[in-house]
């Protein structure tokens, strides 16, 4: 995999299957951790008002989203734990990542997330193929499956998320991850205060995230133009302009993609099925 050196000095890699970097180039791959998924999601100040605080990673990855979390709760709230179930389905994330060295603000704390064993672990009564790993304020658990299946085990359990990081490729390639099915699914997993964030700035994900049930709000950018996008039910958010709402009542584009009920459509056909309908928007307008 091709590494690539990012704005802020820090190192990704190219994925040829998605042919996306894992993140953003142009904000740095450490910046974008910290200023579309940490900040955003508010959870050092949950950190400071709760001894135990459970996130929901969507897309492992490198791990920076991960890592950067335990780093910032360590690094500002010495008594609180973080539990993290981190969602991937490649289950060679791990060698390949080996090969680069981490943002340097993460040093410490990447090789203490890395070390730890493959098992299967069990919550309730489902079982999850997992990466298991402890340190002394956080336990991570990777789970690899398509991430829609691990959703809805764990909406089978009782498991309840202060903080979701909303990380996979664009909706454009990796679209079974952005649907309104998995976004309702997902909801149920996130106390009421929680905060979903990701670095989408796409309509169909933003009006997705609405039909679900989810009120919407907008992050500043970096690096960018697009403004990222945070969710929640009962949370504090900052607001949605009064251009983007109509951008969201008006555009042809802004039409949520759809899985099936089982959540099992190949990413191509929720594609297919989406662009069918905006070519009729299209047409109407
Ligand atoms: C943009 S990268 C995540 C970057 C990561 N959050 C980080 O901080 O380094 C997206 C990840 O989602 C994973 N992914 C893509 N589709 C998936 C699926 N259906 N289920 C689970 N993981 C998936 C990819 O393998 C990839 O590792």
């Amino acid at each position: 995999m091709k590494k690539i050196i990012t704005a802020d000095g820090s190192i990704t890699l190219f994925n040829e299957e998605y042919q996306e970097a894992y993140h953003s180039t142009k904000a740095g791959a450490y910046t974008e951790s910290i200023h579309k998924f940490i900040n955003p999601t508010k959870i050092v100040n949950f950190a400071k008002e709760k001894n135990l605080i459970y996130i929901l990673d969507v897309g492992f990855g490198l791990g920076y989203n991960v890592a950067t979390a335990i780093n910032e709760i360590k690094k500002n709230s010495l008594k609180s734990k973080v539990i993290i179930y981190s969602l991937e389905k490649d289950k060679k994330i791990l060698e390949k990542l080996k090969r680069i060295p981490p943002p340097k603000e993460l040093e410490d704390i990447y090789p203490k997330i890395l070390q730890g064993e493959f098992k299967n672990i069990d919550i309730e009564s489902q079982t999850f193929d997992s990466f298991v790993s402890k340190g002394e304020n956080f336990e991570l658990y990777i789970i690899f499956d398509d991430a829609r299946n691990s959703i809805k085990k764990l909406s089978k359990t009782n498991l309840k998320f202060d903080a979701v990081f909303w990380d996979a490729f664009s909706p454009k390639v990796n679209t079974e991850l952005w649907t309104v099915n998995l976004f309702k699914l997902v909801k149920k997993l996130m106390n009421p205060k929680a905060i979903l964030a990701t670095y989408s700035a796409s309509l169909a994900v933003r009006k997705g995230l609405m039909e679900a049930g989810f009120k919407i709000g907008l992050v500043e950018p970096v690096g960018r133009k697009s403004y990222s996008t945070v969710a929640s039910l009962e949370g504090e958010i900052p607001p949605l302009t009064e251009k983007e709402k109509l951008r969201l009542e008006t555009s042809p584009y802004a039409i949520p993609y759809y899985d099936n009920e089982e959540l099992n459509l190949p990413s191509e056909k929720i594609k297919e099925d989406w662009e069918k309908r905006l070519k009729e928007k299209l047409s109407q307008s």
